[in-house]
């Protein structure tokens, strides 16, 4: 503990660099910080340097999409070097469900700064916004105004939160936006950015500006780049904290690796509270012990909407513990690449958490029903028929939360999923 040559100040310094190199709650802003995704960096790379090409990044909530798609001119212009100006123009928005198709271009064109002289030798004087009468913007208009942007300067366009955008017609008028952009070859790219499993989810007219587009699926993160994330954070505060060093053992990093399920926010969250709790230890090296420690602290700053679906969920009268035993196990099955899984995955994980041989699908299988309904916060949903019936969890982040709480009330053994001692 904190004693005379090590004052408490010296520990929240220490802290303060750790909530730093960690970053659970926010996209990835810089390179430096960013781990793996080589191969949807390339594909978005390659979608900037075809002309008339635009891309659209979809996955799971919470998989990265947004922090790839906001590096990628950092990736082609190494901009994290303070003394290069930027290359790209790179103007971002997020739709909301009362967004339309005039409201987000006049918001890419008011992130659009012009200037008194050509060039970013000039000063500032306005943005393209300003440009605008009040005629409801289409797509003809956004053409020509990208037209003649794009000859002076590259431009990068990033329209996220896309699945949030309900009105019909201004879907259809984005798609349009993108054929004509391609037809026409205009330089400038955009990225459509949003939450779907597949590429028609997100843009139904996807078939009519399927050359155009370029599809960038990002998956649920691999081990390496779990890992990759941990490395990054440690290395980063270790280059800011001038007497004190962090490292991991290789049980930690497992750990943290098998509790974050490919998703990357708890991949910071846990390395984040781990480092804290080592921190506060004054131990350089953080163990498992550490980790735990931080599994209690992460899970209890889950999301008020993550806690109150779980309360509903596993809420019974009766004093009978089953339905949050089979939401565990649930959480612990492993699913298909969108996340899905059959009542016969959560079989094992649930004979193990209930020390049983081996327990009958019909057992459970009424929970995983009432898992789906707006009495149990619908914390899951299904799919198929009445033979090949499959769920998944409805938010992606529910599912390590559930076994981060199972963990931390000490409701199951770790064991069950030690990932240096399976036990299968
Ligand atoms: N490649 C990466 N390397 C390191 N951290 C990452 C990476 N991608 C994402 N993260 C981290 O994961 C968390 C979620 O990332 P991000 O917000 O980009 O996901 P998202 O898919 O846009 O989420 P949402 O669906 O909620 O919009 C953030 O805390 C971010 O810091
Ligand atoms: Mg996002």
């Amino acid at each position: 503990m904190a004693n005379e040559e090590n004052p408490p100040s010296s520990i929240y310094n220490r802290i303060a660099i750790a909530g730093g190199a960690f970053s659970p709650s926010a996209p990835i802003s810089r390179v430096t910080l960013f781990a793996g995704r080589h191969q949807q960096v390339m594909r978005s790379i390659d979608v900037v340097y075809r002309r008339g090409q635009h891309g659209i990044i979809f996955g799971e909530r919470g998989v990265g999409k947004t922090s790839m798609a906001n590096l990628i001119a950092d990736f082609i212009s190494r901009s994290d070097k303070v003394d290069v100006p930027p290359r790209f123009l790179t103007p971002r928005v997020n739709c909301t469900a009362s967004s339309d198709y005039d409201s987000i271009w006049r918001e890419v064109f008011g992130r659009i700064p012009y200037f008194e002289n050509s060039g970013e030798t000039g000063l500032a004087i306005g943005n393209f916004a300003s440009k605008l009468n009040d005629k409801k913007l289409d797509p003809g208009t956004v053409q020509n105004l990208l037209e003649a942007i794009s000859s002076q300067r590259d431009l990068i366009i990033v329209i996220d939160e896309f699945d949030r955008l309900r009105d019909t017609k201004s879907r259809r008028l984005m798609a349009d936006t993108l054929k004509t952009l391609s037809d026409h070859s205009i330089d400038a790219t955009i990225f459509l950015v949003g939450v779907a499993d597949t590429v028609d989810q997100l843009i139904a007219e996807h078939q009519s500006v399927a050359r155009s587009m370029m599809q960038i699926q990002m998956q649920r993160m691999e081990d390496d780049e779990i890992k990759e994330i941990v490395q990054k954070g440690l290395d980063r505060f270790n280059s800011q904290s001038e007497d004190f060093r962090l490292r991991a053992t290789d049980e930690a990093v497992a750990w943290i690796t098998t509790l974050a399920r490919g998703l990357p926010h708890y991949a910071h969250l846990l390395a984040q509270k781990a480092c804290y709790a080592a921190i506060q230890g004054e131990q350089p090296e953080i163990s498992l012990n550490h980790v735990m420690q931080g599994v209690s602290s992460a899970h209890d700053e889950a999301h008020q909407s993550t806690l109150s679906s779980y309360g509903a969920a596993v809420y019974s009268a009766h004093k009978n513990a089953t339905l949050a035993e089979t939401l565990v196990a649930c959480a612990l099955a492993d699913t298909d690449s969108l996340g899905f899984f059959a009542p016969r995955d959560v079989q094992k994980p649930l004979s193990r958490i209930r020390k049983k041989k081996m327990l009958q699908i019909a057992s459970f299988s009424n929970h995983l029903e009432e898992f789906c309904e707006s009495k149990r916060g619908t914390v899951l949903e299904k799919r198929g028929g009445k033979n090949r019936l499959r769920y998944r969890f409805t938010d992606s982040l529910m599912a390590p939360y559930v076994i981060m709480r199972a963990l931390a009330e000490g409701k199951i053994d770790p064991n069950v999923l030690n990932p240096s001692r399976p036990t299968a």
